[in-house]
């Protein structure tokens, strides 16, 4: 195994997009910056220097962190951010996983810039993937722009509820593509010679943005999602949710020419405004003749749920030597509602700018997740610092969940949404169930949950609310698919289930990253094991001061 090791100058960029001049941060002086390549049994290193004026931290979104917590990025979750002028060295390993994740700043909105991709391959001389080898990997980051300061747009968007906050543009591999005003020059282009074999490491980095890919006149075997192999699924679309990557084989075996890759918004709910522009890259084959108009794919409609559904639901696992098998036996049973309400006004935090004078603000279980600001969580759980945190998470709703009523559930339960940072604490390798119920008082949309430090399996995943009596049945307990980040459905359910074999506390939380700082988060506290192998180690002696 080898030591992989980079250096992120996190700063500011000028760079010129959609007709104008902007300054955003970017790692490096690119967008997307870095690709990180390593082998599993890797260690990496990264060391972090912030020359933006922003507070910053960096999340390894997938990366199990396994006793690395630390490196693990989320702001005052596991770490104090770096401040302007500041820095911190990312050390961990990369054990028992591989394929596409990326990185990302896992503090207020900058993330919109600062992303790219981290691949792992299988470890050095010992395996190869379980499909045949690809004759070229390319990734391929979908994103959002936005013409204003990322993190004016998000203040704006937690006081308003989530709106307005429409980037101005997606983008592919940093790029808006040449359907958006000054955009042609620079649209994304991949060159593929006839009969060859591509694999596209496809990342959704949008903020706020399932999306729907396609490449005109061709389709995809997908392999691999969240870095977990699948059975290869065979479709002509890809549905994917901010947080989640999806591995796909492209045979390039049309006719040579120049064919679209697009993508656009897949969005659940009706009647609202959204980004309803399409980013594009070119496929083009070296054979093409010169100036061949490209051909643009059918994307589906915006709301065509029985599309995504059919690409969310039809992926599973796939059987190979040392993949994780479900455990059968369960410690914990949660029940987590969400979603997004409204609840009373607290003059001195935030704006009240609901119906009645409420502030919005989205929930786990009632509960709307406050970070902390003096300290990271982390540390107040390895040092023992008293009153930062609870352990009192619900592991249910605190409203009477009529889970019998085929509806979506109108959560009025919401109103009596608290502010507060409560935790789920766990036994190390404690089996935990999780049932993800989307529930709306308002803003009924899908929500992508993403759980730090872990994969989990999802066994079953429908459509109004979740009845054990009924859906139990459907749970797949062979070969269920294994992720980081699920997309629960609009007044739907998902059923995921993981083991906490990882100490630490480690954050679950929407993608969507509107909803973050309005508090649809919680987090897990796993308790160290029995051995030094299963104790979380001491923080690294340059973990940022707060
Ligand atoms: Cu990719 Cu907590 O996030």
């Amino acid at each position: 195994a080898d030591v992989v090791e980079h250096t992120f100058r996190v700063g500011n960029l000028t760079v010129r997009k959609l007709c104008q001049e902007r300054t955003i941060v970017a790692v490096n002086g690119r967008l997307p910056g870095p690709t990180i390549k390593a082998h599993e049994g890797d260690t990496l290193i990264i060391y972090v220097v912030n020359e933006s004026p922003y507070n910053m931290t960096i999340h390894w979104h997938g990366i199990f962190q396994l006793l690395s917590g630390w490196a693990d990025g989320p702001n005052y979750v596991t770490q104090c951010p770096i401040p302007p002028g500041g820095s911190y060295t990312y050390k961990f390993k990369v054990v028992g996983q591989e394929g596409t994740l990326w990185w990302h700043a896992h503090v207020s909105f900058l993330r919109a810039t600062v992303y790219g991709a981290l691949i792992i391959y299988p470890r050095a001389g010992t395996k190869a993937y379980p499909f045949p080898k690809p004759y070229e990997e390319v990734p391929i980051l979908l994103g959002e722009w936005w013409n204003a300061n990322v993190v004016d747009i998000e203040n704006e968007a937690i006081a308003t509820g989530g709106a307005p906050n429409n980037s101005d543009a997606f983008t592919i591999n940093g790029r808006p593509g040449d359907l958006y005003p000054c955009s042609s020059k620079h649209t994304y282009k991949l060159t593929v010679v006839r009969g060859k074999t591509y694999l596209l490491r496809i990342i959704n980095a949008a903020l706020n943005n399932q999306l729907f890919f396609k490449v005109a006149g061709h389709c995809f075997t997908v392999v691999a999602i969240d870095a977990s192999y699948t059975d290869p699924y065979f479709t002509d679309v890809v549905t994917i949710s901010p947080g989640q990557t999806v591995d796909a084989l492209l045979v390039a075996d049309a006719s040579p020419g120049r064919y679209y890759m697009a993508a656009h918004p897949y969005v659940s709910v009706q009647n609202v405004t959204f980004d309803n522009t399409t980013t594009t890259g070119i496929l083009r084959y070296v054979s093409a003749p010169p100036s061949s108009p490209p051909a643009m794919p059918a994307l589906p409609a915006f709301n065509d749920t029985p599309t995504a559904h059919r690409f969310y639901t039809n992926l599973t696992g796939l059987l190979h030597p040392g993949a994780p098998t479900v455990p059968l036996a369960v410690d914990e049973h949660m029940f987590v509602t969400f979603g997004l309400g409204l609840i009373p006004c607290d003059k001195g935090n935030g704006t009240c700018a609901g119906p009645f004078g409420e502030q919005f603000a989205a929930s786990m279980n009632n509960v709307s997740f406050q970070f902390p600001t003096k300290l990271s969580l982390l540390q107040a759980h390895f040092f023992g610092v008293p009153g930062l945190y609870t352990r009192d998470f619900p592991d249910s709703p605190p409203v009477v969940f009529d889970y019998t009523s085929p509806n979506v559930t109108l959560n009025l339960g919401l109103l009596q949404t608290v502010k507060a940072t409560r935790l789920k604490r766990v036994k190390y390798n404690a089996t935990v169930e999780m049932v993800l119920q989307n529930t709306a008082l308002l803003g009924v949309e899908n929500h992508p949950i993403h759980l730090h430090g872990f994969n989990f399996f999802v066994l079953a995943q429908g459509f109004g609310n979740y009845n054990p009596a009924v859906h139990k049945k459907s749970f797949n307990l062979v070969n269920p698919q294994v992720r980081n980040t699920i997309a629960v459905p609009v007044g739907g359910w998902a059923v995921i289930r993981f083991v906490a074999n990882n100490p630490g506390v480690w954050i679950v939380h929407c993608h969507l990253d509107v909803h973050l700082p309005m508090g649809l988060a919680t987090a897990f506290e796993v308790e160290n094991g029995p051995t030094p192998s299963s104790t979380l180690p001491p923080p690294p002696a340059d973990l940022p001061r707060c």
